[in-house]
């Protein structure tokens, strides 16, 4: 068997795969999300060990596994957000996330003290409030105190990795998303370090996503189960990890997640960069590249829908949703719950729905914030498709896949094929695929990925809703800046 572990940013979870590809068990477990100040989100990594080694530990006992089965583990986690530990090894502040906006400042900072040229040629990047440099400054800023104990500067699922084997480490795939990368050339930049003083011993050993970066210690053997001295191999973020898991490696394929944020993952064979760096161009896992967009509410706008404003009641509103005719009688939702990164990076931006009307019910706004996110996905679709690459294929991931409703509505927004494949668990079980890779069971991620993923079902557009979709985007899509100086 194989381990593929997931640290998202409300639960994390736990897989186990058979030489198949097949998931066996499964596990997992929630921990808080801090919002302490408006536009900030913390978590705890304590929290985050503590519901990692806890779920291991019930994983193996729930569904009887021998541990000496276990012959590799990947990790895959939310990205860019900053743990620091001081030369103890201890935490010294709560892990600021990726969806945490404080940090416009030190992002107007870095665009302006950078030459923009160099800073993309450098990084493949501009700096965005999401990402992992900018909220470095902040913390140099704001809390010198802190920032002067630094030994170590990890990204969330790396602190999991260090509590597993004790090794300081990171894949390229995620480091892409700190802004102190060399995408293109796969090391850290030195010059970026440099310009912006930040020590490049404070970072972590890179490795590629399927290279072996340590064994489980003795310590976290007895904390969790597993038995010591199993390969813990690099992984990915998340992102990069779900493409793996959807077997996007191929130039041209995109995945689509549907997870608290959204995203578009275009899988490229070599290093390219937009001319306004309104995409973000990455290291892929698999030795390659790719670009991706990223909303940062998508499954979170139905979360706040049907949690927040209603009852909990997801059935009852995604099957009256299905009811609803495409387009929702004309009303219209911003999902700019958080903000958005791409293609507007304005934290400020807000969500709204448009065109209300005496004849529009909750089924209506239901389906219209399913139909709001799928056209601000679109938004990052046309812009891979601006750049000239040629989409080939689209699959799905993440829980908002589940919705057959959903899926519909983005085969018809997009007017493409979707193709649905054996498995919606992305980021968990690419991690689990990477592990195999490095164990040495597949000869490289892409054989591993042919052999494994399965495509079980296809969705065509229908021809009539993709009309009507594309003169609804056509309005949305001019309502950012229409609305933005109410924001
Ligand atoms: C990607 C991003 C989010 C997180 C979610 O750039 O910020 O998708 O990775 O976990």
């Amino acid at each position: 068997y194989f381990l593929g572990i997931d640290l998202g940013t409300s639960s994390v979870k736990i897989i186990l795969v058979d030489e198949n590809g097949d998931i066996v068990a499964s596990m997992s477990k929630e921990y808080d999300i801090y919002f302490p100040f408006p536009n900030w989100a913390e978590q705890n990594p304590k929290e985050w060990w503590d519901a990692t080694k806890e779920g291991i530990r019930e994983l193996i006992e729930k569904y009887r596994i021998d541990s000496n089965d276990i012959k590799s583990i990947g990790l895959s986690g939310q990205m860019h957000g900053l743990v620091m530990l001081d030369k103890n090894f201890n935490v010294l502040y709560p892990a600021i996330l990726w969806c945490d906006q404080r940090t416009q400042k030190e992002c107007d900072y870095i665009n302006t003290f950078i030459n923009k040229k160099d800073l993309s040629l450098n990084t493949g990047n501009k700096a965005l409030t999401g990402f992992t440099a900018p909220k470095i400054l902040w913390i140099r800023n704001n809390r010198k105190d802190i920032y002067d104990k630094i030994a170590y500067i990890l990204l969330p699922k790396d602190y999991i990795r260090f509590k597993l084997t004790g090794e300081l480490a990171i894949d390229v795939a995620d480091a892409s998303g700190t802004l102190l990368f060399d995408v293109k050339n796969r090391r850290w930049s030195n010059f970026i370090l440099k310009k912006l003083n930040i020590p490049i011993e404070l970072l972590p050993k890179v490795y590629e996503s399927y290279e072996c970066t340590g064994y489980v210690s003795k310590e976290a053997a007895l904390e969790t189960g597993l038995k010591e001295g199993t390969m813990v191999v690099g992984g990915a973020g998340d992102q990069a990890a779900a493409a793996i898991g959807t077997g996007v490696v191929k130039n041209g394929e995109v995945t689509v997640s549907l997870g608290t944020s959204g995203v578009v993952f275009a899988s490229l064979n070599d290093f390219y960069l937009e001319e306004e760096n309104r995409l973000h161009s990455f290291c892929h896992a698999n030795g390659k590249w790719h670009v991706m967009g990223v909303m940062l509410s998508a499954a979170l706008c139905l979360k706040w829908w049907v949690e927040n404003v209603n009852n909990n009641n997801y059935d009852e509103l995604l099957e009256g949703a299905e009811r609803v005719e495409a387009g929702s009688d004309n009303l219209l939702f911003l999902p700019y719950l958080m903000g958005e990164r791409t293609p507007y990076s304005d934290p400020n931006a807000k969500g709204a729905f448009i065109g209300l009307n005496m004849i529009h019910n909750k089924y209506h706004m239901t389906r219209s914030i399913l139909e709001g996110v799928a056209f601000g996905l679109k938004d990052s679709l046309k812009l891979i498709e601006d750049m000239g690459i040629n989409i080939n294929t689209v699959r799905l991931n993440g829980g908002g896949a589940k919705s057959r409703l959903w899926r519909r509505i983005i085969a018809d927004v997009f007017n493409k094929k979707i193709e649905i494949i054996n498995s919606t668990e992305g980021p968990a079980l690419g991690a689990a695929i990477l592990a195999a890779v490095g164990y040495g069971y597949y000869k490289d991620v892409n054989e591993a990925c042919e052999s494994l993923i399965k495509v079980v079902d296809e969705i065509y557009p229908n021809e009539e809703n993709a009309k009507k979709y594309e003169r609804l985007y056509g309005i949305y899509s001019n309502l950012y800046n229409i609305l933005k100086t109410t924001f």
